[in-house]
């Protein structure tokens, strides 16, 4: 029996393990391991905090209230399954069953028809962000379709790929993973150049870190067919995705994003750019390869910019009373609201993983070049760097020096040298700040108080723990040695708005539904904060259900026309009952119409050229009370 004395003290070096005195490698080494067993608690069937969750699925947090994380997004487990790829090629092969059984439910969950559409004939069901951990459908309001999913799928299945090719195993990727990639670049290929929401669910228009996935996974899937002798008709999308990439540039830094549908304009500043750098990094690639790897100078300026927003101590206290030169805590973008706006561990640990990676870049080539859009993050690093200076790597042994060429040669080798080492020390200290904030037992939440330090939001985020493995190797130097992006490229001149129609074929045992798109229009007079929402007596309606019901758009109200609408994919030949719902402010109830109105959805041809354009439109007007706006 431990002795109370003992365990007291035991109990002092679990709580200390995190305190200052733990150095960053000794935290990195902990945490890394935790992290990694974190992920795998999180993965069904066999997770230990995924009960009910299907073979293969993961979810996003155990977190089943305040905020409900229990479900399987998309972009979550992609970005997790990559980071359990890498390990596989570090060398663990006990992951690899865990990674088979991602693939097996992929293929399933590719045709499970869902509120963003159904599988046939157009693939517009790949575009949905989270299903059930089950695997079966979703039917809350949810920002739909995310496009950047598909992309991040098809990159994992991809990585996964090129380890089983050298391996020897072309059988395997052929027959199982290039048919459900295929799909998935085939969704890519069809709406790059359509709007959607973005990665934190928040902003419809185009994202800097989708349409950069885009062109990655589009580049990477053509490499892999060329490979095993496929053909990639919308891998030929990839050059128009990249010169759409590159018009996210603002002058002066990436803006998260643009082609808004009505959402409210914000600074654009945001971790978006910088967790795409991170995604589409190659150590081999050259920091001017426009697919904008980290070590670009144009992702060092989007960097700078970024956390600089968040060293302001009004926004963030946490960060009061810390150099420049100094890691700080850093949240999404510096206008977020969600849980009133906190940093996040997988952003912050993002920085430092961004920084290894440019740092990997520089070792990599040999050489650093600053210029004038890259001298404002240098001078944190190295003040008197000037736009124009390029420090090189050392080859020569300083004895060996003769003449004053390599004197000055090695000038710059000592720069060189001095900012790889404050990069690496820079990228540490938000490491520090990451472990300043990780509780003793290394649970890493979503957030953590942007006053307190407090762990926030959903506990055990799966992308939390994903995030501090990857950022973990990159801190040791390890990175898949494949390379995708050390090619030349040109963005073409003039960028091409289009899309190539996709093929897409049923991967697993499903087969898919069909949907129908169904454009509800509706006259209705409302007050200002008084929202409409469509609900009927199936799924794809709610079942009734105010939780789930469709909400509707008053983009296009006027006073002359009252108008809400919404485009709902339904069960194709389906008859339905509907009604439509006032939401009122201030708590008051809910207003029905005094009618349960009915519908033939049209049958869905799946063997039709697809169209993304409602097959039939209503015209209704409200029928019933109207509401009057409360005083709150
Ligand atoms: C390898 O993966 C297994 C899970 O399959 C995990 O338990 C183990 O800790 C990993 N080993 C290392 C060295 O990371
Ligand atoms: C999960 O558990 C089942 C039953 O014990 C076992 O057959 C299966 O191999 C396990 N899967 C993984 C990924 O460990
Ligand atoms: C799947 O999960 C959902 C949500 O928890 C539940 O409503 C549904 O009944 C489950 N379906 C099956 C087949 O288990
Ligand atoms: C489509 O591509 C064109 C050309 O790059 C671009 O101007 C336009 O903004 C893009 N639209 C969307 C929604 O991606
Ligand atoms: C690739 O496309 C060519 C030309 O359309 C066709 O002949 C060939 O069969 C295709 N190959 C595969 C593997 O689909
Ligand atoms: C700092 O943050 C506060 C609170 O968000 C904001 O009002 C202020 O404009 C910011 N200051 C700067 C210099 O960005
Ligand atoms: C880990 O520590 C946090 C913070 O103290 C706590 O909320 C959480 O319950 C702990 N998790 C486990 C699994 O003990
Ligand atoms: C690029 O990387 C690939 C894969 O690692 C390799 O086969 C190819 O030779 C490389 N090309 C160049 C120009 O380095
Ligand atoms: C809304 O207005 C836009 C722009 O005028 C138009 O293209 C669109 O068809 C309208 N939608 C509906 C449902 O009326
Ligand atoms: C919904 O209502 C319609 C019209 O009454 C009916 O034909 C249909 O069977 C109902 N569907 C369900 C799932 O109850
Ligand atoms: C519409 O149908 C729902 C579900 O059956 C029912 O609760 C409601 O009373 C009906 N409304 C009217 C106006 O008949
Ligand atoms: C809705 O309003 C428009 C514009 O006033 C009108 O043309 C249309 O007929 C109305 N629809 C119904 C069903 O009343």
């Amino acid at each position: 029996m431990i002795s109370t004395s003992f365990s007291a003290l035991l109990a002092g070096l679990v709580t200390a393990r995190y305190a200052s005195a733990t150095s960053v490698s000794d935290f990195v080494t902990q945490e890394q391991a935790i992290a990694l067993q974190g992920v795998f608690n999180n993965i069904g069937a066999n997770g230990s905090l995924a009960p009910g969750a299907a073979s293969g699925l993961v979810i996003a947090s155990p977190s089943t209230a305040n905020p409900n994380y229990y479900y399987t997004w998309t972009r979550d487990s992609a970005l997790t399954l990559r980071m359990l790829v890498d390990e596989l090629i570090f060398g663990n092969s006990s992951v690899q069953s865990t990674i088979d059984d991602y693939v097996s439910a992929q293929a399933l969950l590719q045709t499970v028809s869902n509120p963003s559409g159904s599988f046939l004939p157009s693939g517009l069901g790949l575009g949905e962000p989270k299903f059930n951990v089950n695997g079966t459908r979703f039917d809350g309001a949810w920002g739909r379709p995310q496009r950047d999913g598909p992309a991040l799928r098809a990159i994992a299945l991809i990585e996964y790929s090129n380890w089983l090719l050298a391996k020897g195993q072309k059988d395997k990727v052929s027959k199982t993973l290039w048919p459900i990639i295929s799909n998935d670049i085939s969704y890519v290929g069809q709406y790059w150049n359509s709007t959607g929401f973005d990665l934190w669910e928040e902003v419809s228009g185009s994202s800097f870190f989708t349409t950069q996935n885009h062109y990655k996974s589009l580049v990477v899937a053509s490499q892999l067919a060329a490979k095993i002798g496929q053909n990639c008709t919308s891998c030929a999308e990839a050059a128009n995705a990249l010169c759409f990439l590159q018009t996210y540039w603002n002058g002066k830094y990436f803006t998260a994003n643009i082609n808004l549908n009505n959402n409210k304009q914000r600074s654009g500043i945001d971790a978006n750019t910088m967790l795409g750098a991170i995604s589409v990094f190659d150590v081999a690639a050259s920091c001017t390869h426009p697919s904008l790897q980290p070590c670009h100078s144009r992702s060092l300026a989007s960097f700078k910019v970024f956390v600089d927003a968040f060293r302001n101590a009004t926004l963030y206290p946490i960060n009061a009373n810390i150099a420049a030169s100094k890691g700080v805590a850093l949240g999404r973008y510096p206008e977020d609201i969600y849980y009133n706006g906190n940093p996040w561990y997988l952003i912050t640990q993002g920085a430092a993983e961004f920084l290894y990676d440019a740092v990997a870049q520089w070792k990599h080539q040999g050489s650093i070049s600053v210029d004038s859009t890259s001298l404002a993050f240098f001078k944190d690093l190295y003040p008197s760097a000037k736009a124009g200076d390029k420090y090189t790597q050392s080859k020569t042994s300083h004895k060996k020096e003769r003449s004053m060429s390599q004197v000055s040669a090695r000038a710059a080798s000592d720069t060189f040298q001095t900012v790889v080492t404050a990069a690496t020390t820079y990228a540490d200290s938000f490491v520090a700040v990451a472990q300043k904030y990780t509780p003793s037992n290394g649970s890493l939440s979503e957030q953590f108080h942007k006053v307190s330090g407090k762990p926030l939001s959903a506990y055990d985020l799966t992308w939390s723990f994903a995030s501090f493995v990857t950022m973990a190797r990159r801190r040791a130097g390890h990175y898949p040695a494949y390379s995708w992006a050390n090619e030349t490229v040109n963005v073409p001149a003039v960028c091409t708005a289009s899309s190539t129609k996709g093929v897409y074929a049923a991967a697993g045992a499903g087969s898919g539904g069909c949907t129908s798109s169904v454009l509800f229009v509706v006259n209705a007079t409302t007050y200002y904060g008084e929202n409409i929402y469509l609900v009927g007596n199936t799924t794809d309606l709610g079942a009734w259900d105010l939780a789930s019901a469709q909400p509707l758009s008053a983009n296009n109200y006027t006073s002359t026309r009252p108008e809400w609408f919404v485009e709902v994919q339904m069960t194709g030949g389906e008859y339905v009952k509907y009604a439509y719902v006032r939401e009122e402010n201030c708590g008051q109830a809910s207003i029905y119409e005094t009618v349960n109105r009915t519908l033939h959805v049209p049958a869905c041809d799946s063997s039709s050229a697809s169209s993304t354009s409602a097959q039939l439109a209503t015209n209704d007007k409200w029928t019933g009370s109207v509401g009057s706006s409360g005083s709150c």
